[in-house]
């Protein structure tokens, strides 16, 4: 089987490749071809995943290219996970919202709007080219924010695009153990957006062991999500919220933290990054990758005062592990059930069919067909409607190139508190980054 990776020269490659080189089964992936625009960052891990082979017989081969088109003919599956703009482009997202005094953030807030609105145009740019060249390919997109690119992409390939994330999964792994149960036997029932869902009901052998969770503060504080929301906020919402929802609901602490950091995560990870680059090997990828994991959300847990991320935490085993479980069961047909990001069909009520959202998927050889669900928490169905709309207008504004369309995706967002903010947001992004020129059409 064969196997594309759109951003191979990325710094999490290698923990895909580690993946697929635990896998010994049937019908796993000989052959890996990695795409990325930028031939030295291509060198630098195609080396890296050598290192990792050195020595195992029949590892995946290792392909590179920075040929797109070559990368996609004929390919099985196809990763995405590209960065536009880089880590230099993320810091930009998020330093130009903190000088406004809103969230600068990868994905939520005004920075992932920022970064939504340059990765849209070139993430279906390479959809197209999937479509022309590769049509039976599946498409698994890591790439951020990951629910809003997988909805870009999936305008053009259908269901044959499947997002992935691993806070889902991390905060189920989490909470199951937390209650004293085994991951696997929990069934966990999250439902949201990427980045924004909610962990409302852990069933083990039939009963939901989520009132016994939250009525147990010392089993709350054992876990990062408990630890960053507190007892009784959680009790309050009745759910546990994915990590990401710490931005909105200790948004003021986190600005101001986020203000007055020496560096932003983005500049951090792009400075950690540039002397991994710069000497490449296995052993220094891998203590970067420690110090990355290490740092992980530490302006929120020093916001929440959550302490250290937890021992189990900081290995990896998050996104390549799901990314290797969907790609089994839709090539062997071995079905399984995984947190996926999937157009909506009729799952939540308040979002049209083509909504992609975050929930429960049984996945087999026809690929991910989302479980019925409960319908959403109240206090949920406001911001992951909002979240939603504001998605809507950057996927139109990507289309037309249209400002006025941009500037009220920033002025609808729940964290952004002003139009005349929103103005200057667009101003201040089209300013600093080229791939935004297009906004300025009309
Ligand atoms: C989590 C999120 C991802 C994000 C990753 C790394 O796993 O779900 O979407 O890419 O963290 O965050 P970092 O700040 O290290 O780039
Ligand atoms: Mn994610």
């Amino acid at each position: 089987m064969r196997l594309t990776i759109l951003g191979g020269g990325g710094f999490r490659v290698p923990l895909v490749y580690g993946a697929l080189l635990g896998d010994r089964g049937d019908g796993r992936v000989t052959q890996v071809t990695l795409y990325d625009p930028d031939p030295s960052r291509l060198t630098a891990i195609a080396g890296v995943l050598a290192e990792q082979a050195s020595g195992l017989p029949d590892a995946p081969a290792v392909i590179a290219t920075t040929e797109a088109d070559d990368a996609l003919r004929g390919a099985d599956f196809v990763f995405s996970a590209i960065r536009v703009g880089g880590l230099d482009g993320r810091a930009t997202d998020e330093s130009v919202a903190l000088a406004e005094g809103v969230l600068g953030q990868e994905t939520t807030g005004a920075g992932g709007i920022a970064y939504g609105l340059r990765t849209v145009p070139v993430a279906m740019g390479y959809a197209r080219r999937i479509a022309a060249l590769a049509p039976d390919a599946w498409v698994i997109n890591f790439t951020n924010p990951a629910g809003l690119v997988t909805e870009a992409m999936s305008r053009l390939l259908g269901d044959r695009v499947i997002g992935i994330c691993d806070s889902p999964v991390g905060l189920g792994r989490r909470a199951a153990r937390a209650v004293g149960a085994a991951p696997g036997e929990a069934w966990i029932d999250y439902i949201g957006l990427n980045h924004l869902g909610w962990l409302r009901g852990l069933r083990v052998a039939g009963r939901d062991q989520l009132p016994r969770l939250m009525a147990d503060s010392e089993a709350i504080g054992s876990f990062e999500e408990g630890r960053l929301f507190g007892a009784e906020w959680l009790r309050s919402l009745g759910a546990v919220p994915n990590e990401y929802l710490h931005y909105y609901y200790f948004n003021r602490e986190t600005v101001q933290a986020y203000r007055s950091a020496v560096r932003t995560r983005g500049a951090f990870l792009r400075d950690q990054q540039a002397a991994f680059y710069a000497d490449p090997s296995l052993k220094s990828w891998d203590a970067t990758r420690s110090e990355r994991e290490a740092t992980y959300m530490a302006g929120s847990r020093d916001v929440a005062g959550a302490g250290e991320r937890a021992a189990d935490d900081l290995g990896s085993g998050g996104y390549e592990q799901v990314a290797l479980a969907l790609m089994r069961a839709i090539a062997r047909d071995e079905r399984a059930t995984l947190i996926l990001n999937v157009r909506n069909r009729g799952t939540l009520s308040e979002l049209d069919q083509d909504a992609v959202i975050e929930v429960p998927c049984l996945v087999d050889a026809n690929g991910a067909h989302p479980y019925a669900v409960d319908p959403l928490p109240g206090h949920a169905v406001g911001l992951v409607t909002a979240v939603k709309a504001v998605e809507r207008e950057v996927l139109a504004a990507a289309d037309s190139g249209s400002r006025a369309t941009a500037v009220k995706a920033f002025a609808l967002h729940p964290l952004v508190d002003s139009v005349a903010v929103a103005r200057r947001l667009v101003d201040g992004y089209t300013q600093q980054h080229p791939g935004l020129a297009y906004l300025n059409r009309k």
